[in-house]
């Protein structure tokens, strides 16, 4: 069970991680992109830490609307839209809600899948964070249905987002700067598909 103070405890440790992370971010968008995948996260996340004490006594839909609109403002590039579309999808299915619990949590997951594919216009199997994200609520939502306890279903979760990360580096990119690339962004992991799971990590840590 995750209440809006877990909920603020959790995007704080998101928020860490990220900016902890920043410059290996950085680096994998060097090599498939434009250098500026952890920069632009950690610009949104740092926006997004400044705003988590005024939204203390709000519900869990709007801390996560919020969060997106503060990544959407800040983080420049492909993936400010896209992560910020994917946390305000999750506020709308968690609108009014002071709790939410691990059921609650996949639906939330699945909201913002839904947002990234329809705004990114993409699939799994392109090269981007759809491929750590997908696999992840897969696997989580398997472990769920097999009746394993929290803590097992988001291991299963960061497991399957990490395997994501390697199978990324089997596939071509065919959305994003990382598509001009063609063959050539082979062998390279896809920046956003590592964020997620750093971000995916954080929550399995926190929840
Ligand atoms: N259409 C898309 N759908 C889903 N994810 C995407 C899409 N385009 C890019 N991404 C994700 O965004 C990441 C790059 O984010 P970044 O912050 O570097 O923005 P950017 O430099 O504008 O991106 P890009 O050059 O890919 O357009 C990629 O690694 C990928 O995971
Ligand atoms: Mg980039």
């Amino acid at each position: 069970m995750a209440d809006t103070a877990k909920v603020i405890k959790i995007l704080k440790c998101i928020s860490a991680k990220i900016r902890e992370n920043e410059q290996f971010l950085t680096d994998l968008d060097a090599a498939i992109g434009d250098s500026d995948h952890g920069i632009n996260l950690a610009r949104g996340f740092k926006k997004v830490d400044e705003k988590l004490p005024e939204l203390a006594d709000k519900d869990i839909g709007t801390v996560l609307k919020q969060t997106g609109m503060a990544l959407v403002s800040t983080v420049g590039g492909a993936s400010g839209p896209l992560y910020g579309t994917a946390f305000m999808k999750a506020g709308a299915a968690a609108a009014g809600k002071n709790e939410i619990d691990i059921d609650d949590f996949l639906v939330l997951i699945e909201e913002a899948i839904g947002g990234v594919k329809l705004r990114g216009k993409a699939e799994r199997g392109e090269k981007t964070m759809l491929d750590a994200m997908i696999p992840a609520a897969g696997a989580m939502k398997e472990e769920r249905s097999k009746g394993a306890d929290v803590k097992n279903i988001l291991e299963a979760g960061v497991r399957a987002a990490n395997e994501g990360v390697e199978f990324t580096k089997t596939i071509i990119a065919t959305k994003g700067r990382a598509s001009y690339l063609g063959e050539r962004s082979i062998g390279h992991q896809d920046p956003g598909a590592t964020s997620f799971t750093i971000l995916l990590e954080a929550i399995e840590e926190e929840f």
